[in-house]
């Protein structure tokens, strides 16, 4: 199975402009082609409980897509739940094992910073791509809000407009938690 994180972030490495969840208020249209393009292209879409919040207003159950939220409290959500969605406490190994084990071959995490640290240290992340959005907030949620040491190689780039949004597909060699 292929995993992969998807991330905006500004210069200085924020998920978030400082508490605001909108991201859509600071990324590019550019950005959004992209990752919709990924969304398309993965199996199953994963994000925190905090994630789902933040863009639940605009999720459509139409779309078809499998999305699984991870959240300690999976019962809190039983009315959310609808063809497509599900809610989870299985620890990232668990998750990606049922996965695998149902065929699964595309994974797409979808953030927010609690999980890229826990999926991460599962040492269970091939890809990620970040897309670099043209400003520095100096506050607002990091990649990971962990103390981390993790290797990667850059093995794409790419300018996505003329303000200088950057696409940087990496790696993952190596996890040292
Ligand atoms: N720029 C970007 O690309 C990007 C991407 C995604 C999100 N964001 C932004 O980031 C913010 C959210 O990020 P965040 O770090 O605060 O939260 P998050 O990672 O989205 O979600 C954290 C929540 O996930 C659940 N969780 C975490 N680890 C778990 C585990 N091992 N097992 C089960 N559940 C687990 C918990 O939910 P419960 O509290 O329910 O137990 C936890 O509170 C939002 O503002 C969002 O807009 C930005």
């Amino acid at each position: 199975m292929i995993v992969t994180i998807a991330a905006v972030v500004s210069a200085d490495g924020k998920l978030t402009r400082h508490d605001e969840a909108n991201i859509y208020q600071w990324t590019s249209p550019e950005d959004w082609q992209y990752f919709t393009s990924l969304i398309q292209d993965n199996e199953v879409i994963i994000m925190g409980r905090k994630t789902y919040d933040a863009i639940k207003g605009w999720l459509k159950p139409s779309l078809k897509k499998r999305r699984v939220v991870l959240t300690r409290d999976p019962k809190k959500h039983k009315a959310d739940k609808h063809d497509g969605l599900e809610f989870t406490d299985e620890i990232p190994r668990q998750l990606m094992q049922r996965l695998s084990s149902e065929g699964i071959t595309k994974v797409l995490v979808t953030g927010g910073s609690q999980i890229h640290a826990d999926m991460l240290a599962s040492g269970l992340v091939d890809y990620i791509h970040m897309t670099i959005e043209p400003y520095i907030f100096g506050q607002g949620r990091p990649f990971t809000p962990l103390p981390t040491n993790i290797s990667l190689r850059l093995t794409e780039h790419k300018k996505l407009n003329n303000t200088g949004t950057l696409l940087l597909i990496y790696k993952v060699l190596k996890v040292r938690t």
